[in-house]
């Protein structure tokens, strides 16, 4: 992929909008049954076929810079380790001790070994058993057989994706489809996280949708972004992920640098930083958003299917280009803040009243306009994942139909 080029592509599409104040309208409205988001079985058919099929971004490499950084998490009921290893391989493993399966690690942060909190086990980084105590007693267990589960991990473009099937091929190149290579052009890798928070939220569709869309914002986020915020958003898809970009030619709070400064410069010249303008969100959580403040900065919002149908979880994670100094952290802060406001008082709670009507089961259908294109993107990918048999590896369902 010539990513100057796709970059270049999608701007010169951007400036066309811009011109026009209109959009690449979806085909048609579109609609689904409301119980996609309130099924129980439909969810755990989505925890089982596209949280541990589909690649997921699990973590930023700057989260986990040192060998021994290690990040805890809990995704769709897995109780996940992320680590960097003394070699400087990124691994995931299942957060489970391999003699009956105590959790090794608690909270994130930085270990030389893991030793399980129960009869003191340990690991080494790299997922092997190093000692068991009092083996003389125990006996001598099979190494093989006391390994750590491991899950097939990635790290590309400054991020980590692991897929929570420990047999799966690593197929990551057949579900990223050159995208990763896209979003390198941040160089996250160099990048600096300072902040993580998160937000509890209803289904996770319903808090994921309010991502790819920005019918809402003048609406919903009146009192926030306020009320003249374009709400028109024009999509880009690179496979299961899309770009968004806001179709708004006056300055809103977020982006200060975007596509619209280009039109008076020759492409050739056209300078990286507003060709990566938007939001862009890899398939099937996680959005990025673009923030300026004392320079570059992202959220990385990761959604998360929660106990129930009716429960996710939204990390925000917010990484800047510069290393936190006093006033950069004061800034970034208080846009951190401000996104935390945004989200957690407006969107989410917004999602938690459409799951009690919806969990009426009395709204038979939800319908996606022709101006959320992106919404249709996602629910149209979802069923694909979810309809494709179990025993479809991940380039088939790739494939286009
Ligand atoms: S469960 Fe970990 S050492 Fe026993
Ligand atoms: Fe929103």
């Amino acid at each position: 992929m010539d990513v100057r080029a796709a970059l270049v592509a999608d701007a010169k599409r951007m400036l066309d909008c811009l011109k026009s104040g209109s959009i690449t309208q979806a085909a048609s409205i579109t609609s689904l049954p409301a119980s996609i988001y309130t099924d129980d079985e439909g969810f755990a058919l989505e925890k089982e076929r596209l949280f541990r099929r589909a690649p997921l971004m699990l973590a930023a490499s700057c989260e986990l810079r040192e060998p021994g950084d290690c990040k805890v998490m809990d995704v769709a009921g897995i109780p996940l380790l992320v680590v960097r290893g003394r070699d400087g391989v990124v691994r995931t493993f299942l957060n489970a001790c391999t003699h009956r399966g105590a959790r090794l690690m608690r909270e994130c942060g930085h270990a030389a070994r893991f030793t399980c909190p129960y009869h003191a086990w340990s690991f080494r980084l790299d997922g092997s058993l190093v000692a068991v105590p009092a083996s003389e007693a125990f006996g001598d267990p099979d190494p093989d057989d006391s390994r750590l589960v491991a899950f097939p991990t990635t790290e590309r473009a400054g991020l980590i994706w692991a897929i929570l099937d420990p047999a799966a091929a690593p197929d990551f190149d057949a579900f990223l489809g050159g995208y990763d290579k896209l979003l390198a052009a941040f160089g996250f890798e160099h990048w600096h996280h300072f902040e993580s928070r998160s937000l509890a939220g209803a289904n996770w569709k319903l808090a994921f949708d309010a991502h790819l869309e920005f019918y809402h914002l003048p609406v919903l986020h009146r009192a926030t972004f306020g009320p003249k915020m374009s709400n028109l958003a024009e999509y880009f898809y690179y496979g299961p992920h899309q770009r968004l970009g806001l179709v708004s030619r006056s300055e809103h709070v977020l982006e200060q640098d975007d596509v619209a400064g280009l039109a008076d410069i020759p492409e050739d010249d056209w300078p990286l930083l507003p060709l990566l303008f938007g939001e862009w969100i890899i398939f099937p959580n996680v959005s990025i958003n673009c923030f300026y403040k004392g320079g570059r900065g992202v959220i990385i919002s990761q959604v998360f299917p929660g106990a129930t149908v009716g429960e996710s979880v939204t990390v925000q994670m917010f990484l800047h280009e510069n290393p936190p100094g006093e006033a950069l952290l004061e800034d970034a802060r208080a846009m951190s803040e401000f996104l935390g406001q945004v989200v957690g008082t407006e969107d989410l709670p917004m999602s938690r009243a459409q799951q009690e009507t919806l969990s009426s089961g009395l709204l038979a259908r939800v319908q996606f306009g022709r101006n959320e294109g992106g919404v249709q993107h996602f629910h149209e990918w979802i069923q694909r994942f979810v309809e494709a048999p179990i025993n479809h590896l991940l380039p088939r369902i790739m494939q286009q139909l």
